[in-house]
């Protein structure tokens, strides 16, 4: 592989597959996220996590955002355990991880610990207000953590959700393959609208190629269904794009709405795959009100040590003056010539059945959102 590419985070990416050779292990069932989490872990995306986070780098990252050798992590990846699991678990070492009835991971267990979520509210999400959904999927988790090393065994099978998806190690061939020396990443949880698209060919001015990376996981309520990103991305790639300039992918793994914190989060997985560069714009991974607009950007200057570098950008709204997109940088027009653009007014203007002007959404991708049975996330 060319040494051109950027190293992955902490300098070496994580293989953690391997095949079945336990065979009387006990087995414990666990959530279908804690399922992504472990391939994400053993596939290297994020490297340079081997396992479950222990008490030590749990603490850490919570207090510093940082593991506890010093390198930039601001999400615990963790197991949750209810009490009565916990005391079976203690003396076992070895167990074998299941979830929806499918065993797929062995999990060499170091340590259980109690821990206090509060403490994760906080530190994570900036807040312990049950209304946000980050927080309030923490106060149903249960009590202990068991932190390890661990090998996948077995990978979900293949669906159409899947059909995008591209481990780091694939991402990286590809990125060579084309000859980029420079890869600007660019994460969604939405379908794209005009703004998201200015956003990504402004760096596409800048860069060699642009890694689409939506994120296709479990999300809040009224956000929009993983199916129809990936169709409404695989239409606006094929209709506005130059097809040797993008790479699209997708990356599977929990959105957490956790603002700045989980832009770090975001910029390192990207930075596994092989960007050198990561698009922050207006409230990255944002939810309502609780974090101010640009602290996801302002974070980066905590990490002077992250590698990939961000790219930020002002807010992008449509102007009527200029008759273009543009931001407070560019255009000198005051509210009356502004049109704002969000998911959340894309999701409004949907659910009352008005199809976005065409300046504002592609006409293809309204037309996909419009045709959809269930364009939004019910439960
Ligand atoms: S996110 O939760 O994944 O961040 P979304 O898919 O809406 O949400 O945003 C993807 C990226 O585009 C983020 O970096 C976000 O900050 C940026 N973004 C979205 N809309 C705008 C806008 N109007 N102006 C500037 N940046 C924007």
């Amino acid at each position: 592989m060319s040494t051109n590419l950027i190293l992955p985070h902490g300098g070496k990416l994580i293989n953690k597959q391997a095949k079945r050779n336990h065979d009387d292990l006990k087995t414990f069932e666990v959530s279908p996220d804690i399922r992504t989490d472990a391939e994400n872990i053993s596939t290297g995306v994020f490297s340079p996590l081997e396992g479950f986070l222990t008490q030590e780098d749990f603490l850490n990252v919570l207090k510093e955002g940082r593991l506890s050798n010093g390198i930039p992590w601001t999400i615990p990846i963790i197991v949750d355990v209810k009490k009565e699991v916990a005391g079976h678990m203690k003396d076992l070492g070895d167990i074998v991880l299941r979830s929806d009835g499918q065993e797929f991971a062995i999990l060499h267990v170091d340590e259980i610990y109690a821990y206090n979520k509060d403490d994760i509210a906080t530190a994570v999400y900036g807040t312990n207000d049950f209304n946000h959904p980050g927080v309030n999927r923490l106060s149903k988790m249960h009590e202990f953590l068991v932190g390890g090393k661990m090998e996948v065994f077995q990978m979900k099978e293949h669906d159409k959700i899947q059909k995008f998806r591209m481990h780091p190690t694939e991402t990286r061939a590809e990125i060579v393959k084309r000859g980029w020396k420079t890869v600007v990443g660019f994460q969604t949880r939405n379908v794209p609208h005009v703004a998201h698209e200015m956003l990504q060919k402004a760096a596409l001015n800048m860069y060699d190629g642009l890694f689409v990376n939506p994120l296709i996981g479990k999300k809040k309520i009224g956000d929009f269904t993983d199916s129809l990103i990936i169709d409404a991305y695989e239409s606006l790639i094929m209709n506005y794009f130059p097809k040797n300039r993008v790479l699209f992918s997708t990356i599977h793994t929990l959105m957490r709405y956790a603002g700045p914190r989980e832009a770090i989060h975001h910029a390192i997985m990207r930075k596994n795959f092989g960007c050198t560069h990561f698009i922050v714009g207006r409230d990255h991974a944002g939810v309502g009100d609780y974090y101010p607009p640009f602290a996801a950007q302002e974070i980066f200057n905590e990490y002077p040590d992250l590698e990939i570098e961000p790219v930020v950008f002002p807010s992008f709204y449509f102007c009527k003056t200029c008759m273009s997109y543009a931001n407070e940088k560019t255009c000198p027009h005051g509210a009356e010539s502004k049109e704002e653009l969000s998911g959340t007014m894309i999701r409004k203007m949907v659910n009352s059945g008005k199809v976005p002007e065409k300046h504002l959404m592609r006409p293809e991708i309204s037309d996909l959102i419009l045709r959809s049975e269930k364009p939004f996330v019910v439960d």
